[in-house]
């Protein structure tokens, strides 16, 4: 058995030491907010925080975490960067589809918690590895503006 401290809680689930975080969070654990796209790092869909900072849930394995903070789209709003993040999101209307937003909103509240007031060659290179079927590139680089400045 392994412990993680996801969202501020312990969870303590039998996960195979190679078995993505990706996995641990949506079947062991029951957050299905975090989504699957590519599996292999290049879509940043499955983008949590571990220790503040945006990773690839599909591709950490579980024996990696250790005992690292794990947060996830569930959780982030209750972080005043993520509560800036998912209200801009909202008055900007940015989400089309969705199924890349969680990844979207996790790689935006990393990026504003390290540099609150972003260029928008920092927010294209925080961003660059996060892909939008819906292309909603657009909404998303005026909607982190919007949260620097009301942050
Ligand atoms: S599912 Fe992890 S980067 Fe695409
Ligand atoms: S909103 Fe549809 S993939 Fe981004």
């Amino acid at each position: 058995m392994t412990t993680f401290n996801i969202n501020g809680q312990s969870h303590t689930v039998d996960a195979p030491p190679d078995m993505p975080l990706l996995w641990v969070l949506r079947d062991l654990v029951g957050l299905t907010g975090t989504k699957f796209g590519c599996g292999i790092a290049q879509c940043g869909a499955c983008t949590v925080h571990l220790d503040g900072v945006a990773v690839r849930s599909c591709v950490l394995p579980a024996a990696a975490v250790g005992d690292r903070k794990v947060v996830t789209i569930e959780a982030v709003g209750g972080t005043p960067v993520g509560q800036k993040v998912q209200e801009a999101w909202r008055a900007l209307d940015v989400v089309q589809c969705g199924y890349c937003q969680s990844g979207q909103v996790m790689s935006a509240a990393s990026l504003l918690a390290r540099n609150p007031n972003p260029s928008d060659a920092d927010i294209d290179a925080a961003m660059a590895g996060n892909i939008c079927r819906c292309g909603t590139y657009n909404r998303i680089r005026a909607a982190i503006r919007h949260a620097a400045k009301e942050a």
